[in-house]
């Protein structure tokens, strides 16, 4: 075997052993931290599944990458999350953190913020009974996510008054609203499909509805202040919230609720864990808390949900529901 990859094997030893000294020594002499063994999985895999904390902390130190997956798409987060090893878990997922936000302020910094709304907006899309597909068939809204949307519809509707939703989608979170009676309720949508199909539905003759067309960062000037605020768009990245984010001061009334669809990293629970505590600590440094309400989702997702969906954007067993208002209040 070569000198290398028998280096390699000993590290991945070592982190399942829990083993510092001999790990720290193979470092030391250039062993890899970012290998992935023969069954496809990191020494900090290794060393998170055996619950050895120290051993993550040294290999993260060393650059090992915290969002490296195995084959079966799990992270080093992942196993120390479902065996229960709270100190290495900790140590994850505040790396995860960290590296979220500064890899966020370097993007920002360059401008590295993606398109991907614009091309999806072009598009045509597909309407059926139970979802919205994009050109791409991937699936703008799914018909699963009522329960979701009507339990979102209730937290934003607590105080009654002005509500305002971001995105129609097929109208789930609207319909449910419309049941509060709010005495105003503002729609922003911004697909030309999307809207036609809204408005030919009645939605825009409903006597307490205002429907904005237009992609939210565009008509902010036409939007006013308001008791309740839902946000769901599609195509748009982490960063788009973020800023949908910074207008909240001036968007939401003080006392008023704001929670938005949180599908983020949906396909892996750590990563989700991760950008639950990023957008929490992200909104808390604008003034609000954030309280994640879980519901299970479990049971109104079966595989065939998925049948002819391009990429399954949800796959975890329970989902958590924001519920933000400013501070003050919920002191
Ligand atoms: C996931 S769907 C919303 C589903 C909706 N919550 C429901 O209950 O059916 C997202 C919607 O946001 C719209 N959208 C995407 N980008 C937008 C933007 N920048 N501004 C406004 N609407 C946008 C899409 O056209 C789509 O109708």
């Amino acid at each position: 075997m070569a000198e290398d990859e028998q280096r390699q094997q000993l590290l991945c030893e070592a982190a399942t052993n829990g083993d510092s000294k001999k790990l720290q020594t193979l470092i030391a002499s250039g062993a890899d931290v970012t290998y992935f063994n023969k069954d496809g999985f990191t020494p900090l895999m290794l060393a998170a599944k055996n619950g050895h904390a120290d051993i993550v902390k040294t290999l993260i130190d060393a650059g090992a990458p915290w969002n490296a997956l195995s084959p079966s798409n799990l992270s080093a987060g992942d196993f120390a999350m479902d065996l229960g090893h709270q100190d290495a878990f900790d140590i994850l997922l505040n790396t995860g953190i960290q590296a979220e936000l500064i890899l966020g302020t370097i993007a920002r910094k360059e401008n590295k913020v993606g398109d991907l709304d614009k091309d999806y907006l072009e598009d045509r899309v597909s309407f059926s009974e139970d979802k919205i597909m994009d050109a791409n068939s991937k699936a703008v809204m799914m018909a699963w996510e009522k329960p979701l949307m009507e339990a979102h519809a209730k937290a934003v509707c607590s105080g009654g008054g002005h509500v305002l939703n971001v995105g129609f989608g097929m109208g789930l979170v609207d319909t449910a609203i419309q049941q509060y009676g709010p005495v105003t309720h503002t729609i922003v949508e911004a697909h030309p499909e999307v809207y036609k199909r809204m408005c030919a539905s009645g939605w825009a003759d409903k006597e307490n509805v205002k429907i904005v067309f237009g992609r939210w960062q565009d008509v902010l000037p036409q939007l006013g202040t308001y008791d309740g605020i839902f946000f769901d768009t599609y195509g748009e990245y982490y960063e788009d919230l973020r800023e949908f984010h910074q207008h909240l001061p001036t968007l939401l009334k003080p006392g008023g609720i704001y929670s938005f669809f949180n599908g983020l990293c949906g396909g892996n629970a750590f990563f989700h864990v991760v950008y639950c505590q990023l957008v929490s600590l992200e909104l808390e440094s604008l003034g609000y808390s954030t309280q994640l309400i879980p519901l299970p989702v479990k049971d109104c997702l079966g595989e065939e949900v998925w049948e002819g969906v391009k990429h399954k954007y949800w796959q975890l067993d329970t989902y958590y529901l924001p519920v933000c208002q400013s501070l003050e209040e919920s002191e």
